[in-house]
């Protein structure tokens, strides 16, 4: 396990909306490279850029057409060369993303795999025997190929299933999880994360994970045997590159699959959504970190300690601000309580992933669809750097801006935050510094909950301290002995050891 993920807090960039180095209204490498210095001084010392290869962009670049080129509105390998060197050189690892499960139906192999004639591609993708054979319980497609055959589709119709094999083979042609085709396809996709890796990359996010292997078993450990492999590799080779999966199951992932981490996701009613995005609770949003969310942890608890304790000895749970598939924080929480969230994140286990823009509050906007982004699209609008045109995004006419920006009066602005010292931007970085500064607070740090029930503060232990949340529009009495000699040391709205303030949070030393 390598050692550094003890101490780090991530940074996702969504790299076409981050900043626009030669006005062509799209974020790019040069971009994100003259920008690093803003990730260190926001205190992040990784990032992970969502795919920046070359892609038809009917998936916002999830359909990738060649893995191993960068695409050229965003620059050249050698780009994103200089963008590893550069961050290593100021202490930041960078993971790129990795789409193991599909590829664009235009990129090299699918062209070939859909020809007529047998070829070294022809077992790469997931293919029926004849044209007129779907595939059970999953989307295929017919009638558009020379070959005779329905293929699988992954997510999107342009994004055609790799094979890596069928666990429970019902049909024929159904190949074998170590069929010579399936191994074929785990080899190219070693080959893919070799590349990046020997040019600089520190690991990779991966996407879908767990869609590898067909009909695999209910602990998908066919699935997971793939990723075993591919970790052992890692640790052969590569002993300080890291994968952090796109699953959120941590026994599956992090316990089967060798997963370094594993995302916490944003799944209707899963313990993470009960916090700062509950969609489905009758009655409204009750998520525990709004003030009128009748604060109840439990939700949250009964659903993470289970997955935390079965895996922290293996790995990490990745909990994030949002992410480019969910709403922002900011379409249901205000500043004060997404700055109760931003305390949490921080003094929590596992490992923090901050969502470009949501360190000033950027909103979720109501914008029209853009590659495939459909209601993802909202989040993932243009960093808004100053208040100067476009918000310093980009120099280019407002038409070419690759999506419309905040036009609200009141928009975040990330240059008039910096001189706000209570703005959520500074409460970030003096919360990030805070957790750098204490090895208590790290990733596998132990953690405890003190209390953790309906309608009363939320006390937890990390080592010597202990924190405590209270998101309620009601002050409360605190008498925990675990305070007794402690002093307050890090404090948003008002705390002492007897008492905590509505809409308070305070860690205790
Ligand atoms: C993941 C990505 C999402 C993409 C999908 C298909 O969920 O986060 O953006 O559309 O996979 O690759
Ligand atoms: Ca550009």
């Amino acid at each position: 396990m390598p050692e550094w993920l003890k101490d780090a807090v991530f940074y996702e960039i969504y790299p076409q909306s981050y900043y626009d180095s030669n006005n062509d209204g799209i974020g790019d490498l040069q971009g994100i490279i003259s920008k690093l210095d803003e990730v260190r001084k926001l205190g992040c010392n990784a990032l992970w850029i969502n795919p920046c290869f070359d892609s038809p962009f009917l998936d916002g670049g999830y359909d990738v057409s060649d893995y191993k080129k960068v695409a050229p509105r965003y620059g050249t390998n050698d780009d994103l060369k200089e963008l590893f060197e550069k961050a290593h050189a100021m202490g930041i690892r960078v993971f790129l993303d990795l789409v193991p499960g599909h590829t664009s139906d235009r990129h090299p192999w699918f062209l070939e795999s859909k020809k007529d004639e047998e070829n070294e591609y022809s077992g790469r993708y997931v293919w029926t025997g004849h044209a007129f054979e779907g595939i059970k319980d999953h989307p295929y497609i017919s009638g558009m190929t020379p070959r005779g055959g329905a293929y699988m589709l992954n997510f999107f119709a342009s994004q055609p299933a790799l094979n890596y094999g069928w666990l429970k083979r019902t049909e024929k042609w159904m190949s074998a999880v170590d069929s010579k085709e399936a191994l074929a396809t785990r080899e190219a996709l070693k080959d893919i994360i070799r590349f990046w890796l020997d040019m600089g990359c520190d690991g990779y996010r991966v996407d879908m994970a767990d869609s590898l292997v067909k009909n695999d078993d209910e602990n998908k450990s066919a699935t997971a045997a793939i990723w075993r492999d591919i970790r052992n590799m890692l640790d052969h080779d590569y002993p300080e590159a890291a994968l952090v999966s796109e699953w959120s199951n941590p026994v599956q992932a992090i316990n089967g699959g060798g997963f370094h981490m594993d995302f916490y996701l944003d799944h209707h009613g899963n313990g993470y959504n009960t916090l700062l995005r509950d969609y489905e609770t009758e009655g409204g949003d009750n998520s525990y970190f709004r003030k009128d969310g009748e604060g109840d942890i439990t939700r949250f608890l009964n659903d993470y300690l289970p997955k935390y304790n079965a895996t922290k000895e293996n790995g990490y749970i990745a909990m994030f601000t949002c992410n480019h598939d969910t709403p922002r924080p900011a379409r249901t929480l205000s500043d004060r309580e997404m700055k109760l969230f931003a305390g949490f994140l921080m003094t929590m286990p596992g490992v923090p992933f901050v969502y470009y823009g949501d360190e000033i509050g950027m909103r979720y906007l109501d914008v029209r669809t853009k590659e495939g982004g459909y209601h993802r699209t909202g989040s993932r609008t243009p960093m808004q750097w100053d208040t100067s045109a476009n918000y310093g995004f980009s120099k280019a006419e407002p038409e070419q801006i690759y999506l419309p920006q905040d036009s609200a009066e009141d928009a975040p602005v990330l240059s008039t935050q910096k001189a706000d010292p209570d703005s959520l931007y500074n409460t970030y970085k003096a919360l990030i510094a805070f957790r750098h500064s204490h090895r208590d607070l790290q990733a596998d740090g132990d953690f405890q909950v003190i209390l953790g029930e309906k309608g009363r503060p939320f006390v937890y232990q990390r080592g010597e301290m202990v924190i405590v949340i209270n998101p309620s529009q009601s002050g409360a009495a605190l008498s925990l002995e675990e305070l007794a000699g402690k002093k307050a040391v890090f404090v948003i709205g008002s705390a002492d050891t007897a008492h905590i303030g509505a809409q308070s949070f305070a860690v205790f030393l």
